[in-house]
């Protein structure tokens, strides 16, 4: 992949139909002002009662936002998709590049389950690659199971649910032999230590990124995402999105996400303070076996009687996440770090004694 002898092309990954579409002209697309009398919306206003400009279709193209987003990591608008959170980005790269009942995705779990329901969706076939015990990513392993079908492979780094980073040198091996697309979701990257891979962008231009506003900028209810790749990806994403994808309301809290990043910053900052903390006091509970390494602003973490935990604290009205169902993830929690007060409680209920004995 990282020939540069001639200038890399996707399009022939890409599904034939949609190589052939004719995209959605929006109305505008063309005009944002003017006598706007051109895409039928309401003249009068929005009928609430606030006096918000909300009556017109919004901006299709969102430059100003991905502009935003690029200088953050050091890229180009070019090299942007935003998107109704990540999720979209992850169903859209399915839908370029991957033939509905013959194509599949691969995918190492245990991970972030999205990726299988949207091939599912889909009607595109998913094969799966095991992390090792230790949650590692083992090139040879992943691609040992590349076939013809494979279309898109699906890492994930930090982890979810395991919180671990993959290691770069694994995924760099895999994006030089895998001759279609790698998509590495960095849903949690600004609480790792590590770095985006935006910075290996220019070397892999199979390399996509997914990245999210719902993490350490703390706006999930927002629904905004990226994809992070070659401007030539990211035309075909723009081509088959629905025209006005992300709402109006929604691009100007992102755009002020951008313009404070330091509070995101501070945010993570106490965000992985409280995770020492939780950690070091779930490490004296006697039913703690094992707390994962965590770049992510949850633990995994396995019990003694798991399943009982996790009824008690769901009881009390604490809520965790039991993931002991997925691969070498047997009898464990994932507990997303809450504010100091949540996590004293969680760790009150959790002290309060042995969840077998205890009335519900
Ligand atoms: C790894 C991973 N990717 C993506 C998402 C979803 O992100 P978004 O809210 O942007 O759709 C999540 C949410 O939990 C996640 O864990």
């Amino acid at each position: 992949m990282s020939d540069n002898s001639f200038p890399f092309n996707p399009e022939p990954w890409v599904r034939p139909n949609i190589r052939t579409l004719s995209p959605y002209h929006a109305a505008r697309d063309d005009f944002h002002e003017g006598i706007l009398l051109d895409a039928n919306e309401n003249s009068l206003g929005p009928a609430i009662p606030f006096n918000q400009p909300l009556h017109r279709y919004p901006d299709t193209r969102l430059y100003d936002l991905r502009k935003k987003w690029a200088d953050f990591r050091g890229l180009k608008p070019e090299q942007v998709f935003v998107g109704v959170g990540s999720d979209e980005a992850i169903d859209l790269l399915m839908r370029v590049f991957c033939e509905p009942g013959r194509d599949e995705i691969l995918i190492t779990p245990p991970t972030y389950g999205m990726y299988k329901v949207a091939a599912r969706i889909n009607n595109v076939g998913v094969s799966e690659s095991g992390l090792t015990k230790d949650f590692q990513l083992e090139a040879q392993s992943v691609l040992s199971r590349v076939t013809q079908r494979t279309k898109l492979i699906m890492l994930c780094s930090p982890n979810n649910p395991t919180g671990n980073v993959l290691s770069q040198k694994e995924i760099e091996r895999i994006l030089l032999d895998f001759k279609r697309i790698v998509v590495v979701d960095e849903a949690y990257i600004d609480f790792s230590s590590t770095g985006s891979l935006a910075v290996l962008m220019e070397k892999y231009p199979n390399l996509v990124l997914l990245q999210t506003l719902s993490k350490s900028f703390g706006l999930a209810a927002i629904r905004m995402g990226a994809a992070l790749a070659h401007p030539k990806i990211i035309e075909w994403m723009l081509k088959i999105k629905a025209p006005y994808n992300v709402n109006q309301l929604t691009a100007a809290m992102a755009m002020l996400a951008f313009d404070n990043i330091e509070r995101m910053q501070q945010n993570v900052r106490d965000i992985l303070i409280e995770k020492e903390r939780l950690a070091a006091a779930l490490a004296e509970h006697p039913d703690v076996e094992m707390i994962y390494p965590s770049e992510a602003n949850f633990l995994l973490v396995r019990f003694r009687k798991a399943e009982a935990w996790y009824q008690l604290l769901a009881n009390r009205g604490v809520i965790v996440r039991y993931r002991g169902d997925q691969l070498h993830c047997e009898d464990t929690l994932r507990i997303t770090v809450g504010t100091p007060g949540e996590n004293n409680r969680l760790l009150e209920e959790l002290m309060a004694g042995d969840p077998t004995d205890r009335p519900n």
